[in-house]
């Protein structure tokens, strides 16, 4: 018997989408699933071939956090694992950022805990109308604490004290309304309106995108004179971009 593949994978004309699968759990992450995504966007990230990557979730989530059944093993004296364990979910929380492509949610369903940091951590995220989103963790006595600095980066501080501290779960409407994602579109359209957008992405000059992903990432940490400086740079540089593309 082959293995379930935990993070399907499928390219069309330059956009990989890959599928959290592990429906039966609304993709809550386990190890396996964390790693097998972190993975499966790395790959993504050094395949030339791939120009925008598409993350979704099989079945009726997007995902629903982290696995809480794995908080029985993730205890004071087992230290070790327990460190793992974090360092694997900042790697998660974190990669898209250091990704050269751009990188969309398609948030089908429950997008909670490490799972809402997960569509945060996108480029782009479109919602489906069934979707939700929160932040429960406090619930369970313990703190979105990875996820926090992508909430505050996104909401702000009110808003993301407020998600923290009740734990409450949003619709995609309040979501939009938040900046947590770009649209809301009908169940039935998002992975069509999801790959047309992609697809968008994907037919721009690959050189000027990633430079445009590249720069924002790294203005969005930078006081306003700092960023103007690099932008500056970016400006002087970006000149033989055309030339690249019209000799390719
Ligand atoms: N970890 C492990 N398993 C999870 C999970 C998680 N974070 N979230 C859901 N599941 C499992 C459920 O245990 C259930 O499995 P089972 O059928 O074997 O019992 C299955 O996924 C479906 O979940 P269920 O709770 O029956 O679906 P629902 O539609 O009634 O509720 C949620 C959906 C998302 C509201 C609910 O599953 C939930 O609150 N999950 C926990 C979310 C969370 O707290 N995430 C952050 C963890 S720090």
């Amino acid at each position: 018997m082959t293995e379930r593949q935990v993070v399907l994978r499928e390219t069309r004309d330059g956009v990989q989408t890959l599928k959290l699968n592990r429906p039966d759990k609304l993709n809550a992450l386990d190890f396996a699933l964390t790693e097998g995504l972190v993975q499966a966007l790395k790959d993504a990230d050094a395949d030339p071939s791939i120009r925008v990557v598409i993350v979704t979730g099989a079945g009726r989530g997007f995902c629903a956090g982290a696995d809480t059944r794995e908080f029985q093993v993730l205890t004071p004296d087992n230290q070790a694992l327990v460190e793992r364990r974090a360092a694997l979910t900042t790697e998660l929380q974190g990669l898209v950022k250091q990704m050269s492509k751009p990188v969309i949610a398609a948030v089908n369903g429950y997008a909670m805990g490490g799972g809402c940091g997960l569509a945060l951590s996108c480029d782009l995220a479109l919602a489906g109308e069934s979707a939700r989103f929160g932040y429960p963790e406090v619930k369970h006595g313990i703190v979105a604490a990875i996820v926090m600095a992508g909430l505050v980066e996104h909401v702000g501080r009110k808003a993301a004290f407020d998600l923290v501290a009740t734990g409450r779960t949003l619709d995609a409407h309040e979501a939009r309304q938040l900046g947590m994602v770009n649209r809301v579109v009908a169940d039935a359209d998002l992975l069509g309106e999801v790959q047309a957008l992609a697809q968008e992405l994907a037919a721009h000059p690959l050189q000027a995108m990633q430079a445009t992903k590249g720069i924002f990432h790294r203005v969005t940490e930078l006081p306003f004179s700092e960023g103007l400086k690099i932008g500056q740079q970016l400006n002087a540089h970006m000149r033989a971009f055309r030339q690249a593309e019209s000799t390719e």
